[in-house]
């Protein structure tokens, strides 16, 4: 028989920003960066996550094609700085308490750029990232966004708004996005989902909506009602229910699970229950049109 194996089950400490703060200030920006090669992407990668860095660093190999420079303290980034690096293609500047991010001079390589996790209070500049692939935006502090705000960005594929504080949409506000794939606006405060507003989205395979009260109230419901479901319909596949779960997040295909929130007699009613007319299907077709 063997010894049984000793098993430590220590808590993990939770996942901090802060944990190398104090090492950083002896030595030179970009020192500390671990550099290898990302086998999977096959690109030179310099990581330079939690170095406490307030500047990008001056001194990677010109080959760097990934950095990441999460959890530092760049409060704003100019895309001047990585112009010395002109393979690089994927950019994480998470988790930073950016406030602004600078898109001049351009970065014509680059496809992925993650701004998630910062204090952005506008939808920054995007004019010189034409090869962006992936924009990531969750968890800022944006309210707006102006119409054909994302028009530069003709490759995009994935765009994240997750979290942010988007209550009304224009129309056009992902006009020229003709093949973006994959879009989440859950938990915004959204008050509208203007009609016609994905109407130009013609690649979209998945929308996520999660963690939001869909707002019929507020302007002419029944068409936006009447398009939603239509939408849905047409992508029953591609609508996905989340659970964050305490040790998991739980994702399962459900259409059913976009729902109703007001008014209050359909409360909780899948959209998809409604029919042409917009009344509720099977069981009262003589209810008050939405
Ligand atoms: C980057 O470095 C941080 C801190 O050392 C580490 O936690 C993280 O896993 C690294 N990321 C990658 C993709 O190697």
């Amino acid at each position: 028989m063997s010894a049984p194996r000793r098993k430590q089950l220590m808590p993990l400490p939770a996942l901090s920003c802060l944990a190398l703060l104090s090492m950083a200030g002896a030595v030179g920006p970009g020192e500390l960066c671990q550099i290898k090669m990302n086998p999977i992407k096959d690109r030179n990668q310099a990581n330079c996550t939690r170095l406490g860095l307030s500047r990008v660093p001056s001194q990677l190999p010109k080959d760097t094609g990934i950095l990441l420079l999460g959890c530092n303290h760049l409060v704003s980034v100019s895309t001047s700085s990585f112009q010395y690096l002109p393979m690089l293609v994927d950019l994480d500047l998470s988790h930073n308490g950016l406030k602004a991010f600078h898109a001049v001079p351009a970065l014509p390589r680059l496809q992925e750029l993650v701004l998630s996790h910062n204090a952005l209070g506008a939808l920054p500049s995007l004019q010189g990232l034409p090869a962006l692939l992936h924009l990531g935006l969750a968890h800022n502090s944006i309210q707006d966004l102006a119409p054909g705000a994302f028009r530069s960005l003709g490759e995009l594929q994935e765009l994240d708004l997750r979290g942010n504080q988007l209550r009304r949409l224009p129309k056009e506000a992902f006009a020229g996005l003709a093949v973006l794939r994959n879009l989440d606006l859950s938990n915004n405060p959204r008050e509208e989902l203007p009609l016609g507003l994905l109407s130009e989205l013609e690649a979209l395979e998945v929308l996520r909506l999660l963690g939001n009260c869909l707002p019929f109230q507020r302007i002419g419901s029944f068409p936006i009602l009447a398009y939603l479901r239509d939408w849905i319909t047409e992508n029953e596949a591609s609508i996905y229910y989340q659970e964050d779960g305490l040790e998991k997040v739980m994702v399962e295909n459900d259409a059913e699970s976009v729902r109703c929130d007001s008014p209050a007699q359909y409360r909780g009613t899948p959209v998809l229950y409604f029919t042409q007319s917009c009344r509720k299907a099977d069981i009262d077709p003589s209810t008050t049109t939405l």
